[in-house]
Order: C-alpha cells, then sequence, then structure tokens
C-alpha cells in the first residue's frame, strides 16, 4: 500500500463500504494511441489495472465486483482486436487463477460466454468449478454481456412460462424479472464506475442499475489506481441514497 492507498483506506467509513461495485473498464484504446502503441497493447495493460482494482476491493471488503470485460457490441471490433481480447481474457484466468483461488475470490461471468471460443469456454469453466466455493469476494466477469441481451432473454423465458402455465401474469413482479436476469444472485450495484470520462452506460446492467450511484473518472482504464478506486469509495460515502423518499434510506 501507498501512503495515500493506505491514509484513503483509513478514512473510509468501515460501516458502509458499498457491497455491489460495477466499473466499466474504458479508454485502453486511448491509453495506446496516446504512447503511439497498438490498441492491443492499452488491453495488455488494462489487465494490471483490472488486478490491482480487485486487490483494493477485497481489501476493504466489497463483497461483489462486477467489472464490464466484453460487450455484446463489442463484436464490431476488427476481428484481430476481438481475438487479442479474447485470449487475454484467458491469460488473465490462467494466470490469476490460483492467486484469486488464495485469496477465496469466487469468479462468476454475466453474459453469454458459451459462444466464445472453445479454448475460452474451456478455461472459464474451470475457473468457475476451483472458486466455485470461495467466500471473500464475488468478482464477476461481464463477457459477451449486453443488458439489453439479457432483459430479451428474460422476456422470453416469463413468456414460455406464462405459455406453459408455469407463471400467471400477476405474478410476474420485479423479484420474478431480477431472479431471470445473469446477475440473478447477486444484489444490485451500490455504485457504479466509469473511467475514460464517458458518461454512457453502453448497455451495461441497465435494469440493476435503477438506483446505483454513478461515478466517473477522467483516468484512462489502464492508469486507474487503487487510489481512484479509493477516492471514488470516499465520495460514494458522501451521496445520499433516497431510493424516491424524502430522507436518507440507510
Ligand atoms: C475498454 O477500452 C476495453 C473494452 C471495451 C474491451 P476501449 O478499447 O474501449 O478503449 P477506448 O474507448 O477505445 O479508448
Ligand atoms: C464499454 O466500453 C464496454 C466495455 C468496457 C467492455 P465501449 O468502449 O465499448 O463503449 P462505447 O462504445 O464507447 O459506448
Ligand atoms: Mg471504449
Amino acid at each position: 500500500m501507498t501512503r495515500l492507498s493506505d491514509s484513503l483506506t483509513k478514512s473510509l467509513d468501515k460501516t458502509k463500504i458499498p457491497v455491489h461495485v460495477a466499473v466499466i473498464m474504458d479508454g485502453n484504446g486511448r491509453w495506446a494511441s496516446k504512447r503511439l502503441l497498438p490498441r492491443s497493447m492499452g488491453h495488455r495493460a488494462g489487465m494490471n489495472a483490472l488486478k490491482e482494482v480487485v486487490n483494493i476491493s477485497g481489501h476493504i471488503g466489497v463483497q461483489h465486483l462486477t467489472v464490464f470485460a466484453f460487450s455484446t457490441e463489442n463484436w464490431k471490433r476488427p476481428t484481430e482486436e476481438v481475438s487479442y481480447l479474447m485470449s487475454l481474457l484467458a491469460e488473465f484466468m490462467q494466470k490469476e487463477i490460483d492467486e484469486l483461488h488464495d485469496r477465496d475470490i469466487r469468479i462468476n461471468i454475466l453474459g453469454d460466454y458459451k459462444s466464445l471460443p472453445l479454448d475460452c469456454v474451456n478455461i472459464i469453466e474451470k475457473s468457475l468449478a476451483k472458486t466455485a466455493d470461495n467466500k471473500a469476494m464475488n468478482l464477476n466477469i461481464a463477457l459477451n454481456y449486453g443488458a439489453r441481451l439479457e432483459i430479451l432473454k428474460t422476456i422470453q423465458t416469463i413468456a414460455g412460462k406464462v405459455l406453459n402455465g408455469e407463471l400467471s401474469i400477476d405474478e410476474i413482479d420485479e423479484e420474478c424479472v431480477s431472479k431471470l436476469l445473469f446477475t440473478k444472485d447477486l444484489p444490485d450495484p451500490d455504485l457504479i464506475i466509469r473511467t475514460a470520462g464517458e458518461m454512457r452506460l453502453s448497455n451495461f446492467l441497465l435494469w440493476q442499475i435503477a438506483y446505483s450511484e454513478i461515478w466517473v473518472s477522467e483516468s484512462l482504464w489502464p492508469d486507474f489506481k487503487k487510489e481512484d478506486f479509493l477516492q471514488a469509495i470516499f465520495d460514494y460515502q458522501k451521496r445520499i441514497r433516497k431510493f424516491g423518499d424524502v430522507n436518507e434510506k440507510k
């Protein structure tokens, strides 16, 4: 820990650590082009930022960390970039899995990962199995994830259940929808962080973030450090969350 991160950590209210933090890791390409490097190098540098954020989240007691790694819209990118991202993901899982496991971190994937290349699917499934019983923190990786895809699949499942008589229309409530999303076992995010200064959600967790606090960093993702993350938590703790009511809801 640096002196700054140490003092930031100490200044946090331990009783108000967000249970679920979601991160849109953006700006890898810009980080690389600023250095006249290929975009792939930006993605590689971004992997170190991810490790740092996973470590600090576990350290301060975040229970669920969700990171947006690849969106359903990212398939529009050049084939070489998509392949590089897939191989990087496989590399991350292979290299980091033992350490993640030692830290008692459970891996969970949000999204349609089964349509990824077979070697990726195999590595992912090994990581899921190995860490399945871990308890310290859930690392949810949104991979081939799109909120609209998630909501569409849910609508299809509900329509199927209504058609075969398993569910009546009156029984379709918020809980019923939430339980069918990729995030079915997770609480909604308390805080959503986006890097690289972009003020948009890019099809991320649209149902789940109805009442999440939003925090945008100007830092490009590979430059995002544990101090930035701690600052986000510190600022979050000063937000007044009313959920539509008049007074703060604790
Ligand atoms: C985020 O960085 C990584 C992914 C979307 C996979 P970008 O690759 O989007 O970086 P910019 O936005 O082009 O700088
Ligand atoms: C969002 O970033 C997706 C991920 C971080 C994986 P993008 O870079 O794809 O988002 P847009 O295209 O700028 O909205
Ligand atoms: Mg981007």
